[in-house]
């Protein structure tokens, strides 16, 4: 059973029912090559089952890992980039209060969870140093590769940082390494050091790896129940596997009906939501779509709103701009709290209509009359809907949005699981830098 739901209605003006059962077969086969595992980047689908394989052992460890994490430390200093940070992030902040960097850890019941590593601004590492000298902190780094330049630099300095406010051998007990099994700078330097360490599958992609301990970790250790955040995933897996007709599968849906809007001319498309929490959520789907579908010239472009805030920014060009976008929003029932408008005898802001509704309320009706400007303005609208935001809601729609990239890519006629463009910019970065043996 899924709580997650999938409405195409709003983008009725473009495409046809008929249109959407053409892909019938096709994405059929392309299932099939996804669960046999025998399509393009065979080698990195281990994330398909990952929900349902996760050993109890692994979850015990990690729960316990956290719990010492969670004790010992005010700050955790997530060191890692791309897939090795966002999908951690993503669900944190979806799941933590909006202020909660000024909450007191008992008040959050867990430590402030700070990242590093996914840039290399000198300041950004000078305040966070600053920042660390006066906090009881602990570290875990991700890198899949244990090569990544930019969390290799943040580590070089938090490792000198903490093994000098603590001394070596406590200083050991607070880092927990995520890396390959055998290779990688990382994994050698985790050996050294007698690091605790977690293995990230050699079949799972960095992009893809939200559900292995390079998210539940970090997950676990911000106070949150990842035995919920697999159950929705698991969940979904199953779903989505036992759907055969495309009608009934929300990610065949999704994935088919932008592939015929960016055969339309929709190239760009937007994730909309109503709630800041998701902002961060955003760009771990920007990555998923970003990396896995743009290549050989081809793809949609991901980017993101944070509505109602960016309508009055990017609404304008939304609304009027050159007519080449489609919106996918995520629209959320039910929020956590409950707020009031009040009554005020004076109404000199004249809002007097709508007191005594509740703010989720006019949220709503901001959704709905945004959708319908956007609709009337060319601007299709997928929606995803979800009851409300929690562990096992976003469980559901992580394995939603992974099952859907990878179909999608496989429609494009892409590999979804390689990134060979990221690689550009490195080979420029380190023959600048003088890197030896190039
Ligand atoms: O999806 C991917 O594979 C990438 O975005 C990686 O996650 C990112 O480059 C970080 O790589 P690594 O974990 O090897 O440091």
């Amino acid at each position: 059973m899924i709580s997650l739901n999938i409405d195409i209605s709003k983008t009725a003006g473009l495409i046809s029912k008929n249109e959407l059962n053409l892909f019938e077969k096709e994405t059929n086969l392309h299932f099939k090559s996804i669960y046999n595992k025998t399509g393009k980047g065979n080698d990195f689908l281990g994330w398909v089952d990952l929900p349902v394989n996760l050993s109890q052992s692994l979850i015990k460890s990690i729960e316990n890992d956290a719990e010492k994490l969670k004790k010992s430390s005010d700050v955790v200093v997530v060191v890692g980039i791309g897939g090795s940070y966002l999908g951690s992030k993503a669900i944190i902040d979806a799941l933590s209060n909006n202020f909660n960097q000024l909450l007191d850890k008992d008040e959050r019941n867990a430590p402030l969870i700070l990242f590093a590593g996914q840039n290399i601004d000198e300041d950004y590492m000078a305040d966070l140093l600053k920042i660390l000298d006066s906090k009881n902190y602990s570290i875990i780094v991700i890198s899949k590769s244990g090569t990544t330049t930019e969390p290799a630099i943040a580590f070089r300095f938090l490792k000198n940082h903490i093994e000098k406010k603590y001394g070596k051998q406590e200083a050991k007990n607070r880092v927990i390494a995520i890396t390959d099994e055998k290779k990688g700078a990382l994994k050698k330097l985790s050996d050294n050091e007698g690091y605790t360490t977690y293995v990230i599958p050699d079949d799972v992609g960095g992009r893809y790896s939200v559900l292995t301990p390079v998210g539940l970790i970090p997950v676990a250790v911000a106070g949150f129940n990842i035995k919920q955040l697999i159950k929705g995933a698991e969940n979904m897996q199953n779903h989505l596997k036992s759907e055969k007709q495309l009608n009934d599968n929300p990610a065949a849906i999704y994935a088919v009906t932008r592939n015929i809007l960016y055969r339309k001319g929709k190239t760009i498309e937007i994730m909309a939501n109503y709630c800041p929490r998701l902002a961060t959520f955003t760009e771990w789907w920007k990555q998923l779509f970003g990396e896995s579908e743009g290549k050989e010239n081809k793809g949609l472009f991901p980017a993101g709103v944070n509505f109602t805030t960016d309508l009055h920014s990017l609404g304008q060009y939304i609304q009027e701009g050159i007519r080449n976008i489609f919106e996918t929003v995520i629209s959320v029932e039910k929020p956590k709290n409950q707020l009031i408008i009040p009554d005020d005898p004076d109404n000199l802001d004249g809002l007097n209509y709508i007191s005594d509704k509740r703010i989720s309320y006019v949220n709503k009706m901001a959704e709905k009359g945004t959708s319908m400007a956007h609709v009337d303005g060319d601007v299709p609208n997928i929606f995803i809907k979800l009851p409300e935001i929690n562990e096992q809601t976003l469980g559901e729609l992580i394995y939603f949005f992974e099952m859907s990239c990878a179909l999608s890519g496989y429609i494009l006629k892409v590999n979804p699981f390689d990134q060979p463009g990221v690689e550009a910019y490195k080979t420029n970065m380190f023959k600048l830098l003088g890197k030896p043996g190039l």
